[in-house]
């Protein structure tokens, strides 16, 4: 029987509960194939009894997995957010070229979210490895009043074109009808090539309307007339933003799913809710699994498991469908989990 090995890294905060349901949720689907799970404990407090977010050796132990799934990483409290997340999820994102980022927004049946909308259903892909997120620039003087910061943004031709040229291809897949989001009006280097990119990929696709977006006027439009919108596409920092617009307007973070993909499959690609460790309910028991569990629908998707990931949706969907973990607080997470197992 075909086994998938999967690397599961909870890491802090919610990202423990929904892991624990989102891999139960696997292997109550895993049929006809097999889930292995390995998971990792890198995490803040793994930092504080380490001094590392993840051994020496991480990166390469989880190149030899099919998959990772990953909970949230962060708690500020105990380690500067600064160092946890550049000490664990960005390198996995880079390291794994992880390029593509995937974020679905749209409403599940029975929720109803903050605006009156209804029908809207977008896919917004970010670039996950360079752009905002390159790490470039310093700190000079620092703690003196001559200090200087400096963070660069990086845009390369391969960078852009390739993250352009999967959202052409998610788009002719899907309405056909593409938005590219930049901020040329402002950042007339790196955006305005942007822009350029995108026209130059559009002659490849006569069969896709590119629409070309200012990432403020964009962010109007996903609240106003977000049904007018399908695949978006926006450089690293602009899509992190605006996919936690989108998951607010689909009823909340706990709804909004990620898939970090490698699409050349030279390495694992990873899949995490949106959301964060959400420090302020960590303790409470009533995070929302349906984002992790959403986002092992989409890793068992990339593994082939159509029909698994398929049953996933479906399930989450005739749970939300009566009522529950639609809104955030009525149930447990337990329940909500439960719900969606029992409808399986
Ligand atoms: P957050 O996403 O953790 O929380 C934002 C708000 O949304 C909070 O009020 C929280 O209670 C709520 N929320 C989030 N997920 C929810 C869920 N499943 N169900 C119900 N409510 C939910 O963002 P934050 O507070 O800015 O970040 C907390 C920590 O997580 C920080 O350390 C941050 O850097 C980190 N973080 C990690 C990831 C990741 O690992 N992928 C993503 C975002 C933030
Ligand atoms: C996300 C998160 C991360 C990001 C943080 C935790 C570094 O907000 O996945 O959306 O900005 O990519
Ligand atoms: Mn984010």
């Amino acid at each position: 029987m075909k086994t998938h090995k999967i690397a599961l890294i909870p890491g802090d905060g919610i990202g423990i509960p929904v892991s624990d349901a989102a891999l139960a949720v696997a292997q109550k689907v895993a049929q006809g194939f097999k889930i292995e799970p390995t998971t990792f404990p890198w995490s803040c407090d793994y930092y504080l009894q380490n001094d590392q977010m993840m051994p020496e050796d991480g990166i390469e132990t989880l190149r030899g997995f099919d998959a990772i799934f990953l909970g949230a990483v962060g708690w500020p409290a105990k380690v500067p957010d600064a160092v946890s997340l550049h000490g664990l999820l960005l390198p996995i994102r880079k390291a794994f070229v992880q390029y593509a980022n995937i974020r679905p927004h749209r409403l599940l049946p029975g929720v109803t979210g903050p605006l009156r909308a209804t029908g809207f259903d977008i896919l917004c892909i970010r670039e996950n490895t360079e752009g905002e997120y390159s790490g470039a620039g310093g700190r000079l003087h620092q703690g003196t009043k001559d200090e200087v910061a400096i963070q660069t943004g990086v845009f390369t031709r391969t960078g852009v074109e390739r993250i352009l040229r999967f959202a052409f291809e998610q788009a002719r897949s899907r309405s056909g009808k593409l938005a590219s989001v930049t901020k040329s009006n402002a950042q007339q280097h790196s955006m305005v090539f942007w822009d350029e990119m995108t026209q130059l990929v559009a002659v490849d696709y006569p069969d896709v309307t590119v629409t070309p977006y200012h990432v403020d006027a964009i962010c109007a439009r996903m609240v106003m007339n977000p049904e007018s919108l399908d695949v978006i596409v926006a450089s690293n920092l602009f899509g992190d933003i605006l996919t936690d617009l989108g998951a607010a307007i689909q009823g909340g973070l706990g709804f909004a799913a990620s898939a970090n993909i490698n699409p050349d499959r030279s390495a694992p690609s990873m899949f995490e809710p949106v959301h964060g460790s959400a420090p302020d309910i960590a303790d409470h028991g009533v995070a929302n699994p349906i984002a992790a569990i959403w986002s092992m629908a989409m890793l068992l998707e990339h593994l082939g498991e159509t029909t698994a990931s398929k049953r996933i949706t479906d399930a989450v969907e005739a749970t939300t469908a009566r009522g529950i973990g639609c809104v955030q607080g009525e149930q447990s997470t337990d329940e909500i989990t439960q719900t969606i197992l029992a409808a399986l």
